[in-house]
């Protein structure tokens, strides 16, 4: 009798340890039984035969294992894209410039409203499978480019088949607050109002929604405004996340952690007060080095302040047609690295059990442990330091999702 299904060896492991620290040992094995993480260990301590182990032995010959990773933050559904408008910035017209015209996050939403969930799903689907590629197992997916109910559950609709259909695991966030729409320009309180009395409930009744997010900024909402957002998410038990301290210091982040929310991303204005904020609610710091990059931003998140305080820090690709067309997450952690000053060990936690925690999953992935889902990618390098320091290349041997390989596909 086998006691694993399959069992990877002659693997350098990315484990965490007690001081949650990514380590490295090796060589080792690791296997899973059932969809999870069974066994673990330094090979020189494995107690039988590999092959009297588990009925597929996989001998990665020294190739990295780290658990699959984890985006955390993206906005992967939505119509067109906005290259045009690349095109605008590299002239010199700024991001909240091209918003206030009408265009930016305003453009996507005409595009999304005007597609339908299949042109959506599709395109959504492309963007997926390059993530997949780069070695990402578990996407969030928020919604924000529909900005009316019925557009709004078609993103989020899109969003949960695309979780039910591939083979990576998708969350859905709710970002109703992402813009204020035309049709509502003089009317604030009254979309807030259809945010907090109409979108939340009836579409947290289809069960669509796993978390709330909102964007805090002069171009979007005040902390008055995302505070009731964040009052009726909470009073249906759904957890809460802030586009936060992007373009300016809007209070997001103090605001985000009096409602213990499970992160707040962007953050390069977050202040001291917000970091220690942040630290006491177990906020998680997501930084998004592919909008800071894009947008040509200078001032870089407050990483000190952030280490100082012990706030878990996250990195995602904000993958969008504005900010961040990013599809490569392993390249944002060597941004993460290269222009905000993270270690590469850092940046491998940004993308794996920060990012967990940062979806509220942190006890189900995101490490690489007995017990845990068995989400694993396998690299070809030699040490997982490479993996925040080659820039771009697919670096991927296989994905395995809940001990299943779905990449590369037969
Ligand atoms: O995370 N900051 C707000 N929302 C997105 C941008 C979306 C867009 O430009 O379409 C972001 O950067
Ligand atoms: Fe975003």
């Amino acid at each position: 009798m086998k006691n694993h299904d399959s069992l990877w060896i002659n693997a350098t492991l990315t484990v965490v340890t007690q001081k949650g620290m990514p380590e490295t040992i090796s060589p080792a094995a690791i296997a899973c039984k059932d969809g999870l993480i069974s066994y673990l260990c330094l090979m020189s301590d494995l107690p039988q035969n590999p092959d009297e182990m588990a009925t597929q032995v996989i001998d990665v010959a020294g190739a990295c294992i780290t658990p699959g990773l984890i985006d955390c933050h993206t906005h992967l559904v939505f119509g067109g894209n906005r290259a045009e408008e690349f095109n605008l910035r590299l002239q010199g017209h700024s991001y909240a410039q091209i918003a206030k015209q009408g265009g930016g996050i305003m453009s996507t939403v005409s595009q999304t409203r005007a597609a339908t969930e299949q042109v959506l799903e599709n395109s959504a689907r492309t963007r997926l499978d390059q993530l997949l590629a780069d070695g990402v197992t578990t996407v969030e997916i928020k919604s924000g480019y529909g900005l009316t109910t019925a557009d709004e559950k078609k993103m989020l609709r899109v969003a949960r088949r695309l979780g039910e259909s591939s083979a990576l695991s998708v969350t859905t966030t709710f970002l109703g607050a992402h813009s204020l729409p035309p049709e509502y320009r003089d009317r604030r309180s009254e979309y807030i109002d259809l945010v907090c009395n109409e979108m939340l409930p009836s579409l947290h009744a289809e069960g669509l929604i796993d978390a709330v997010d909102a964007f805090c900024e002069g171009i979007a909402f005040s902390a008055d405004e995302v505070d009731a957002v964040f009052a009726a998410a909470t009073a249906l038990g759904l957890p809460v996340k802030l586009h936060a301290e992007q373009l300016s210091n809007c209070g997001g982040a103090q605001l985000a952690a009096k409602y213990s929310a499970l992160s707040a991303d962007h953050l390069e204005y977050l202040d001291e007060a917000g970091a220690i904020a942040m630290a006491n609610s177990g906020t998680v710091a997501v930084l998004l080095p592919g909008a800071f990059y894009m947008l040509r931003e200078t001032q870089k998140p407050p990483l000190s302040l952030l280490r100082e305080h012990k706030v878990p820090i996250a990195i995602a690709t904000d993958a969008n047609p504005g900010s961040s067309p990013a599809l490569s997450a392993r390249l944002m952690m060597v941004m993460a690295c290269q222009d905000f000053g993270l270690t590469p060990q850092e940046a491998i936690h940004g993308m794996t059990i920060n990012a967990a925690k940062a979806l509220g999953l942190d006890n189900d992935i995101g490490s690489l442990q007995i017990g845990k889902t068995s989400d694993l990618a396998v690299w070809n390098v030699k040490q997982p330091a490479e993996l925040a320091y080659w820039l771009g290349g697919n670096l991927v041997q296989s994905v395995i999702k809940a001990g299943q390989s779905i990449y590369p596909m037969d």
